[in-house]
């Protein structure tokens, strides 16, 4: 079978089956192409709660599959690839931070979406990397532990100075690699190029960027820019999507670092098989996981609005 036709079996199953496919935008092009809903995180998550289908398939990491199980209950959610976990989540657990809140009885907890939703239960509030600095300008409270990313936390930090924001060393090791010879180099490379990261990256990246924001952020400023040219700091299939949306413009690759394994696990074969029955996970939370971790990301919708 050849991907087009292995594209048409898979829209006539998830039709068949009333299965409402999303795609991370770090999926592959083939995978975003039979998808009902592709973006970031955030988007995802919103989509996910408004799609009527009775069934979702999450092709992305098991955090974003078990948002949406979090946010529709009713619906048999499906994560696509059961192996694709996301290690910066798995950084934290709910045992640790239980520790760490007793240090800081006075201070919400804003929790990066890239946590478990075992992790989530104990939290305050979630954010996404496009919705962070919002929703952490909108938290009541001067005092804010921001888990896990130090990175997107120093972002948010550096974006809202007027909180007291105390971060933890967490990170995702794909984004934190690049380091400011990586971004020197290619900028040098590249002189007529914008820089655009994702704020996984460290602070020495950040600094030497024409823009900083979440994947679906940096897909728009690219094609919605006058400049022709752009360096893109985050995984690399965002450049790919770029160059098949923008083929006027040119999109180089910040590193070949910026591969992360778990969302490259996805394959369209595993999307037919989960929609066949022969693969997949479907994801199953506790009422009390999903009723606790459900008030965290209700938090995020309510002040991202
Ligand atoms: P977005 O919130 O930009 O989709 O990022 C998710 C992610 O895992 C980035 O590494
Ligand atoms: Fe997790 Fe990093 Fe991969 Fe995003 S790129 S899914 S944060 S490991």
């Amino acid at each position: 079978m050849n991907v087009a036709s292995l594209q048409q079996e898979i829209i006539r199953l998830k039709k068949e089956k009333d299965v409402c496919v999303l795609a991370h935008s770090y999926q592959a092009r083939e995978i975003c192409e039979i998808a009902d809903f592709t973006g970031d995180s955030y988007k995802l998550s919103v989509d996910a709660s408004k799609a009527e289908n009775k069934n979702i398939l999450m092709c992305g990491v098991r955090f974003m599959a078990e948002t949406c199980k979090i946010l529709s209950p009713e619906k048999h959610v499906w994560l696509a690839q059961p192996f694709a976990g996301c290690e910066m989540a798995d950084q934290m657990d709910k045992a640790m931070i239980s520790r760490v809140k007793q240090d800081y009885p006075d201070y919400t907890v804003v929790a990066y979406v890239n946590t478990t939703a075992e992790l989530k239960t104990i939290c305050d509030v979630c954010v996404t990397s496009s919705s962070a600095v919002k929703i952490v300008n909108n938290i009541e409270n001067k005092n804010i532990l921001f888990i896990p990313d130090c990175n997107l936390g120093s972002f948010v930090a550096q974006q809202c100075p007027d909180k007291n924001i105390k971060l933890l060393s967490g990170c995702c090791p794909i984004h934190a690699s690049v380091t400011a010879e990586d971004a020197e180099a290619a900028k040098k490379q590249y002189p007529n190029a914008e820089l655009l990261v994702h704020p996984e990256c460290v602070p020495e990246v950040c600094a030497q960027a024409d823009y900083i924001g979440s994947t679906s952020g940096i897909m728009d400023y690219a094609v919605k820019s006058d400049k022709k040219e752009f360096i893109i700091g985050t995984e690399i299939s965002i450049a790919e999507h770029l160059q098949y949306m923008c083929p006027d413009k040119t999109f180089h690759i910040l590193s070949l670092k910026l591969i992360c394994p778990n969302m490259k696990a996805t394959t369209l074969m595993d999307v037919y098989n989960c929609l066949s029955g022969k693969g997949g996970e479907e994801i199953v939370l506790s009422d009390e996981t999903i009723s606790a971790a459900g008030k965290c990301i209700d938090e995020m919708i309510r002040l991202g609005e």
